[in-house]
């Protein structure tokens, strides 16, 4: 697939997640077959007014590339001056608009899945962002606002026509937030219809999943979010799988710790060990769910304020395995 002059290999984007793709998570999955990566959202008005933990999510690194960093707001004037900044400050190979966002917090000012609402609108906010952008801007949306106005034929074509270098189409309504299904069907003809990749989100969670989504809709990539945490190695498992047919056995419950592990000293360089260790709190269970005796292990997660306690607890789920 081909973002713009940019070449993404594989099959696999990295999809969003707030709280979660830092420049840590990113690098970390890179290796396992990551084509092109996407930052956590990044508020414009953060850029605007130069508020310094907005500018932390701007980090990139070599291995990192190709990457998108991804921006959301609710109007073209704020958006654009937050661009020009960002183009100063951030080394990165993408520009991704956030119209997927359900959250209220978010939606209530009119940024997110709220320019779903609108085609016309959303038509005049990209083309400003694509006039002002020096890289491939690329877009994010969910089917539409809720099941009376789904869209995304109508929202797609308003995109082209703004100039965007690729779609990521979550097949979910705002209104689903991240509950059901995805739908794949609902986008079944519309890449047909399109001059730039799509790509296709939501529920990849197996090699099978990314099959049928793609067999469905005829993507030119699928993206994996929840799926690839503490699982990594299913990124490498679709490619292999949407290349031969094959599909590569699961890992073991010792790599994955030794994986765990690698993750945790990326996440402690990039954050200390004070934050980092809150955040690996939430995202170390993923690595280790359903093996025996994982709800005492979480338990014992949630407790640990160290990178120690952290390792110990993961040693001990080893020596038990
Ligand atoms: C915790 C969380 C945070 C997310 N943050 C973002 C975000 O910042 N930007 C975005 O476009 N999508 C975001 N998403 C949506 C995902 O990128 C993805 O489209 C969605 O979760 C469906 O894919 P999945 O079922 O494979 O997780 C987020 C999803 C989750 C679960």
């Amino acid at each position: 697939m081909k973002i713009g002059n940019i070449e993404i290999k594989g099959h696999v984007v990295l999809g969003p997640m707030a709280g979660y793709t830092t420049l840590a998570y990113r690098e970390f999955m890179k290796p396992f077959g990551v084509g092109l990566s996407v930052s956590e959202m990044i508020s414009d008005c953060g850029i605007d007014y130069n508020n310094q933990r907005t500018f932390e999510y701007l980090a990139t690194s070599k291995s990192d590339r190709p990457v998108a960093l991804q921006i959301f707001g609710f109007s073209a004037e704020n958006s654009t001056k937050a661009i020009r900044i960002i183009e100063e400050r951030a080394d990165y190979d993408i520009l991704d608009l956030n119209f997927g966002c359900p959250v209220f917090k978010v939606t209530k000012t009119g940024a997110g899945s709220s320019w779903l609402k609108d085609p016309e609108k959303l038509y005049e906010y990209t083309k400003a962002i694509v006039e002002t952008s020096s890289k491939p801007v690329t877009a994010k949306i969910r089917l539409g606002w809720d099941e009376n106005s789904i869209n995304v034929f109508e929202n797609v074509a308003a995109l082209e026509k703004a100039g965007v270098a690729a779609i990521c189409v979550h097949c979910r309504t705002k209104a689903q937030g991240y509950a059901g299904v995805a739908r794949y069907e609902a986008i079944a003809g519309l890449r047909e219809k399109m001059s730039v990749p799509l790509i296709v989100s939501g529920d990849i969670f197996t090699p099978e999943d990314a099959k049928r989504a793609v067999e469905i809709t005829h993507a030119d990539a699928v993206m994996v979010a929840r799926g690839g945490l503490g699982n990594p190695y299913l990124v490498t498992q679709i490619n292999h799988y949407l290349d031969t047919g094959e599909r590569l056995p699961d890992p073991t419950p010792a790599q994955q710790i030794e994986w765990a592990e690698e993750f945790i000293d990326r996440l402690i360089a990039l954050k200390g060990e004070v934050v980092a260790v809150k955040e690996l709190r939430g995202i170390l269970p993923h690595f280790i769910m359903g093996y025996p005796g994982f709800k005492a292990v979480r338990i014992e997660i949630a407790k640990a304020t160290t990178k120690e306690q952290l390792v110990r607890i993961l040693e001990g789920v080893k020596a038990r395995l």
